[in-house]
C-alpha cells in the first residue's frame, strides 16, 4: 500500500488516510461559493468577487486574467480556450475561443523538404494560432458578467504591476523551462536573464500589466484592433510569423451548443467539436454502459480493461472522424447512437486487450465525410459555482508549456503552438502522439481539433458537477475517469482526483499507468495482453461536486492548486 497524500505536497491542511490505494481525502468544502484553480493567487481572485456579489462568470472572468499573470506555464492572453456556462435556470452555453489558423497559413506548412514534418508547429513564431481568450472572456462578460468590465481586470492589472510573491512551484517550473531560454524578451522577464527566480522573490510584469490595462480601458478590441494588436502584427512580420492585424480583426469567440449526453440519470453538458473531448467522453460512456465494468471497484482488473478498451476505440474514431465543425462535417450523431456504441461494446474481448492494429475507426465508410508525450503543466483547467448555483468550467491554453517561449516584445504576453494540434502530415504524430488526417489538417481560420473536456453535469435539473482537466491527449481519459470515479464509484472529489489514473490512446498501443496504481492490478493486464508504461501522471483533474447544499472541491495535489470556498 502506497500513500500518495501528504507527502510534501501543498495539502497539508487536508488530512487524509489510505484505503486499500484509494486515499480517502476530505474534500475543502464551501456552502455559497467555490472557485478550484492550478494557481491559489488567482483562486482567491475569484473567491473575492464572489464574496463580492459578483456571479460565476464575472469570478471566472477574473481568474482567467489573474491566472495569465501568476500562472505563466499556461494562463495567457495568447492563446485560447473553450468555457461551458451553465445557470441556475438550467440555461447553457459553450464559448468557443479557440486558436485558428492565419489566413496565410497552409495544409503543408510544416512538412520540410523531405516532405516529414519540421518542429515548426512547436518553436518559433509561426507555430502560434490567432489569440482567442480575450474575446472569449470579453463574449462572456457581455452576455452573463454583472461586474464592470474593468473591475473584473483589476486585480490582474494589480499583480502584474506591484508584483506577486514566487512560490517553489513556481520558481521550479520557471527555472526548468527550456523554451524561455531562446527568446530574449522571455528570458529577461521570466528567467531575469539567467539570476532565477527564487521562492519568496516577487515577479513584476510592468508591460503585462500595461496590456491588461488598455485591455481594461478599451475592451477588447484594443487586442484584436488596437495597439496590441498593431504592436503583435509588426513583431510577426519582423520575426517570419504568420498573424496579421487583419487576422486578429477577424478573430471572433463563437457562441455553439454545449454537447450533451445521459448516463445513468445524470446529465452531461461537455465540450462539442472542435473538441474532441466531450465526444470522447460520451463514447466511452455510452460502451461501458451494460458492461458492469464496476463490479469489482475502481482501477480493479475489470474496471482498467473496459474503461480502456473504450478508450481505445475512442481514440481511433477520433484521428478519422473530428475537427473543426464548421470546415468538416463531424458525425456527431452516428458517433453517439447507441447502437453504434454497442457494436463497438461488443467487439470488446473480456479476457484480453485487443491490439490497436486490430481496431480502426468504425463508423461505416458511407458516413466518412515522433515525439513522445510528456506530462507538464501546459493547461489549465479551473471551475467556479456561486451562491446561486451558476457553474462555469473553463479550460484554456498556451498548449505548450509557456506556449511557443515567445513573449510578444513590449506587450509581456506569450505566444501559443497551438498549430500543432492540427495534423502536419496524415498519420504523423503531433506533440502528443495524437494522429489525425484530412478531419483535421490545416486551412485558412479553421481551429485545431482539442482535447479540453470543461463538463458540468447535472441530476433531476439540479448542477452536480462541474470538472475539466489540463494533460494534451489524456485530458479526455482523466476527466471520464474522474466523473466515473464521483458518479460509479461514489468517491468524493479529492479522492477521485487523488486516485492514480490510467490512459490508453489506441496509438501508440500503451496502456500508461499513473505512479501509485495497484501493483496487482499492473500485473493482470500485462497478462491480458497490455503492453504497459509507468506515467507520472494522466491529466490534473479539478472538480467540484455538489452534496446538498455543500460544495465539495477537488483539486490535483501533484500541482499546487487551491480550493477556495466560503
Ligand atoms: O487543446 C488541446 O487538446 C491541447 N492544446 C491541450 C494541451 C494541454 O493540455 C497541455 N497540457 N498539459
Amino acid at each position: 500500500m502506497q500513500s500518495r497524500c501528504c507527502a510534501g505536497l501543498l495539502t497539508a491542511f487536508l488530512c487524509c488516510t489510505n484505503v486499500g490505494e484509494v486515499s480517502a481525502k476530505e474534500p475543502v468544502t464551501g456552502t455559497h461559493g467555490m472557485v478550484v484553480a492550478q494557481e491559489p493567487i488567482a483562486a482567491d481572485v475569484g473567491l473575492e468577487i464572489l464574496k463580492n456579489g459578483g456571479n460565476a462568470v464575472d469570478a471566472a472572468v477574473a481568474v482567467g486574467f489573474a491566472l495569465a499573470v501568476t500562472h505563466s506555464s499556461a494562463g495567457n492572453l495568447g492563446g485560447g480556450g473553450f468555457m461551458l456556462v451553465r445557470l441556475a435556470n438550467g440555461a447553457t452555453t459553450f464559448l468557443d475561443f479557440r486558436e485558428c489558423a492565419p489566413r496565410k497559413a497552409s495544409r503543408d506548412m510544416y512538412l520540410g523538404p523531405d516532405g516529414e514534418p519540421t518542429r515548426d508547429s512547436i518553436f518559433g513564431w509561426r507555430s502560434s494560432g490567432v489569440p482567442g481568450s480575450v474575446s472569449g472572456f470579453s463574449a462572456a462578460h457581455k452576455k452573463f458578467g454583472t461586474k464592470p468590465w474593468a473591475d473584473l481586470l483589476a486585480p490582474a492589472i494589480k499583480l502584474a504591476r506591484d508584483g506577486f510573491v514566487v512560490s517553489e512551484p513556481v520558481a521550479e517550473s520557471l527555472k526548468s523551462a527550456e523554451q524561455l531560454r531562446q527568446d530574449p524578451e522571455s528570458k529577461r522577464i521570466f528567467l531575469r536573464d539567467g539570476d532565477y527566480y527564487k521562492p519568496g522573490d516577487v515577479l513584476r510584469q510592468p508591460e503585462l500589466a500595461e496590456t491588461l490595462d488598455r485591455i481594461a480601458q478599451h475592451g477588447a478590441r484594443e487586442f484584436y484592433d488596437g495597439e496590441t494588436a498593431h504592436r503583435l502584427a509588426a513583431a510577426m512580420t519582423a520575426h517570419g510569423g504568420l498573424i496579421t492585424v487583419d487576422d486578429l480583426k477577424a478573430y471572433k469567440t463563437i457562441e455553439r451548443k454545449p454537447l450533451t449526453g445521459e448516463y445513468k440519470g445524470f446529465q452531461i453538458l461537455t465540450a462539442p467539436p472542435p473538441s474532441a473531448g466531450g465526444l470522447g467522453l460520451l463514447q466511452i460512456m455510452g460502451i461501458l454502459t451494460g458492461t458492469h465494468y464496476d463490479s469489482d471497484g475502481p482501477n480493479s482488473t475489470k474496471a482498467v480493461h473496459y474503461e480502456a478498451e473504450a478508450m481505445r476505440r475512442f481514440y481511433a474514431d477520433r484521428s478519422e472522424y473530428m475537427g473543426d465543425p464548421d470546415f468538416y462535417v463531424v458525425p456527431v450523431k452516428p458517433l453517439l447512437n447507441p447502437a453504434y456504441l454497442a457494436k463497438r461494446r461488443s467487439t470488446i474481448d473480456p479476457q484480453h486487450a485487443t491490439p490497436s492494429d486490430l481496431v480502426e475507426p468504425g463508423l461505416p465508410k458511407a458516413m466518412n465525410a515522433g515525439i513522445t508525450w510528456y506530462e507538464s503543466t501546459e493547461t489549465t483547467h479551473y471551475n467556479v459555482v456561486d451562491a446561486h448555483g451558476n457553474a462555469v468550467a473553463v479550460t484554456y491554453t498556451l498548449n505548450n508549456s509557456y506556449g511557443n517561449g515567445i513573449t510578444a516584445p513590449g506587450l509581456g504576453f506569450l505566444l501559443n503552438d497551438e498549430m500543432d494540434d492540427f495534423v502536419a502530415k496524415p498519420g504523423a504524430p503531433n506533440m502528443f502522439g495524437m494522429v489525425g488526417g484530412d478531419a483535421n489538417a490545416i486551412e485558412p481560420g479553421k481551429r485545431p481539433l482539442s482535447s479540453m473536456t470543461p463538463t458540468i453535469i447535472t441530476k433531476n435539473g439540479k448542477l452536480f458537477m462541474a470538472v475539466g482537466a489540463p494533460g494534451g491527449s489524456r485530458i479526455t481519459t482523466g476527466v471520464t475517469e474522474v466523473i466515473l470515479d464521483v458518479i460509479d464509484f461514489h468517491m468524493n472529489p479529492q479522492s477521485a482526483v487523488d486516485l492514480p489514473r490510467f490512459h490508453e490512446q489506441w496509438k501508440p498501443d500503451i496502456l500508461y499507468l499513473q505512479d501509485g496504481f495497484p501493483a496487482a492490478t499492473e500485473d493482470a493486464l500485462k497478462k491480458m495482453g497490455y503492453q504497459v508504461k509507468p506515467t507520472e501522471g494522466v491529466a490534473r483533474v479539478e472538480a467540484i461536486v455538489v452534496k446538498g447544499h455543500t460544495l465539495e472541491g477537488g483539486t490535483e495535489s501533484r500541482l499546487h492548486g487551491k480550493v477556495a470556498a466560503y
